[in-house]
């Protein structure tokens, strides 16, 4: 009997474009490879569309809000039937890059000094905070966001611009800049699957540099780090995956500054397509696409 995948993509997120990419992916690999596939939206249809295909695991693509937060996390373990990533709490967790941060320094990962604004402030008070707290530039983004959408560098010349730009969000996070370099980590499971770092040409990995290819993201893996340097940011990786409670694959971003590694966040839903990230580090591991989606399935579970 061939095994039903249920793959779910789209969704309302920001990142919607990139999870029907990695849907899309996904499902001509297993295509290929002998299984019987359908690919759904989490709507309101999908209820219906699960009782008649009847899946054996259903493949979570979906990136952003409501797919990679807790939510969507929610509902599919209400339907008992296995599904890919982190269950409902890590998720949510890990999506909260407030909460996330506030845990990495709990258990003594370091990551860039922050405080969250809340658009009550007059702009002399929080002009003085950075410059007491942080300093600038500074990196502003939202608290639960991905793909680097409205991530923004500041100055003091353009950040009430910017700020006002994005107040929609309510509350945001600024975040003391690090320079140095871009370093990446993929863990499987409880093992640490690799690094790859990333050179952008842009001001930095911004949505551009990530998806364009003509932004021309240099990709450097193996990455050329003293092997106890890389052994301490993977460490980190697994420490970060462990504490949070993900499960399966999870990607976490790093700055590599002065020595130092600074963990920006983690990604319990980091993307699938063949060119993504961890797709890169599987392949660099010899672990070709297929054989790391079928890890996945395998890895498919009820969390509770
Ligand atoms: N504190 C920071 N210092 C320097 N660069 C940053 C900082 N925060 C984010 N960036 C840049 O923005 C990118 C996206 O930020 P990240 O926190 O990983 O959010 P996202 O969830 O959108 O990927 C990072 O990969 C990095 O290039
Ligand atoms: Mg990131």
């Amino acid at each position: 009997m061939k095994k039903k995948i249920l793959i779910l993509s789209g969704g309302i997120s920001k990142e919607r474009r990139i999870s029907l990419n990695t849907g899309l992916q996904v499902a001509k690999e297993l295509k290929k490879n002998k299984y019987k596939v359908i690919i759904s939206e989490p709507d309101i249809n999908l209820s219906k569309i699960i009782k008649k295909f009847n899946p054996d695991v259903i493949f979570n693509a979906l990136h952003g809000q409501f797919g990679e937060d807790g939510y969507i996390q929610t509902i599919l373990e209400t339907y008992k039937i296995p599904y890919t990533h982190s269950g409902v709490i890590a998720s949510s967790i890990a999506m909260d890059k407030e909460v996330s941060k506030k845990i990495f320094i709990k258990n003594k990962i370091i990551t860039p000094n922050f405080f969250v604004y809340s658009y009550n402030e007059t702009n002399s008070n929080l002009i003085k905070k950075i410059n007491k707290q942080l300093k600038f530039p500074v990196v502003v983004k939202p608290l639960n966001e991905g793909s680097s959408v409205n991530v923004f560098i500041c100055n003091k010349k353009n950040i009430f611009r910017i700020l006002n730009s994005i107040k929609n969000y309510k509350k945001v996070m600024i975040e003391e800049f690090i320079g140095g370099r871009e370093i990446q980590v993929a863990i499987m499971g409880n093992n640490k699957l690799g690094a790859i770092e990333l050179k952008p040409k842009r001001k930095f990995y911004d949505y551009q540099a990530k998806y364009n290819t003509k932004a021309k993201t240099k990709h450097i893996i193996p990455v050329d780090l003293p092997k106890k340097k890389l052994n301490q940011v993977m460490n980190l990786a697994l420490k970060a995956h462990t504490i949070i409670g993900c499960s399966g694959i999870t990607r976490s971003d790093f700055k590599y500054y002065k020595g130092k590694f600074y963990l920006l966040e983690i990604n319990t839903q980091p993307g699938m397509t063949k060119l993504s990230l961890v797709p890169e580090i599987a392949a660099h591991k010899n672990i070709s696409f297929i054989k790391l989606i079928e890890w996945i399935l395998k890895n498919a579970s009820n969390k509770k």
